[in-house]
């Protein structure tokens, strides 16, 4: 059976104190799975904190960014080489980084070669604005930001990477996320697709197997049975409702749900 990965990114929000009651009550409520990877991707400062805090059979933490360089005068940056041993993942390209932060997709491209060089897993995200998706360009957009991401990597690197689809206009403030439109399960079929058969093309079957997708884009608990039925959907990168232990916990519990009815089936 194929693991369940389920990522929240708190983006910035939750102080030390606010992170680290959060932990504590997803602790509580969420129990060991051993086809489920949880991972929390809180800010740079709580990190530290937050690694002898988890409970490691339940979680694993993700950093939100990182800077390519390894060390040097960068003024307020942190290097995937200082997050090597602190963090499992980190998120490479989100839409906020590439928006607000203007990173283009060459540095896009050397923060997930970083990732890599580092022994750290990216969560390489991609997907398309509103604007390009009604111009008809979501495979273009797609293509480009993946053959650039991808472009310094091997086969097997590629297969053990994780590839975020979040169209942007389906991505919340972190508070609308119950009523924001999000995808439907046919687009990201589509999309989930387009993303394999990319990876199958340049890289080869095992890695377009292999590698993960995850869905992100105002995920909620009644979403999750659905979206894990689309073929080639790994799991989700979950925004507002991480920051939620009640929602969050019951994400998990459905995708839980999910792979025992599965089980059943088998
Ligand atoms: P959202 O955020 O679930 O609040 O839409 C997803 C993301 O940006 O990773």
């Amino acid at each position: 059976m194929r693991k369940i990965l389920i990522v929240g990114n708190w983006k910035m929000h939750l102080n030390t104190s606010q992170a680290s009651l959060l932990v504590h009550r997803l602790q509580e409520r969420v129990p060991i799975h051993r086809d489920i990877e949880v991972v929390l991707a809180p800010t740079m400062l709580t990190l530290q904190p937050l690694s002898l805090q988890i409970d490691r059979r339940k979680f694993r933490l993700a950093a939100q960014n990182a800077y390519w360089r390894d060390e040097g005068p960068f003024t307020g940056e942190v290097s995937f080489t200082m997050l090597r041993d602190l963090v499992h993942y980190v998120i490479v390209g989100h839409s906020e980084r590439r928006h607000i932060f203007e990173e283009s997709l060459e540095t896009v491209r050397d923060k997930t070669a970083a990732a890599i060089r580092n022994e750290i897993t990216p969560i390489l995200c991609v997907g398309e604005t509103k604007v390009e998706r009604d111009e008809g360009e979501t495979k273009q957009v797609l293509h480009d930001q993946l053959m650039s991401a991808l472009s310094n990597l091997t086969s097997a690197e590629v297969a053990d990477i994780v590839i975020a689809y979040e169209p942007v206009w389906a991505i919340s403030d972190g508070t609308n996320f119950k009523e924001h439109i999000m995808a439907k399960p046919d687009q990201v079929a589509d999309a989930v697709r387009y993303i394999r058969s990319y990876v199958t093309d340049v890289f080869g079957e095992r890695a377009g197997k292999d590698v993960r997708i995850l869905y992100g884009g105002s995920t909620v608990p009644e979403i999750v049975s659905g979206f894990l039925d689309v073929p080639g959907v790994d799991g989700f990168l979950v925004g507002g409702a991480s920051l939620n232990y009640h929602l969050f916990s019951e994400i998990i519990a459905a995708a839980n749900r999910w792979q025992r009815q599965g089980n059943e089936e088998d």
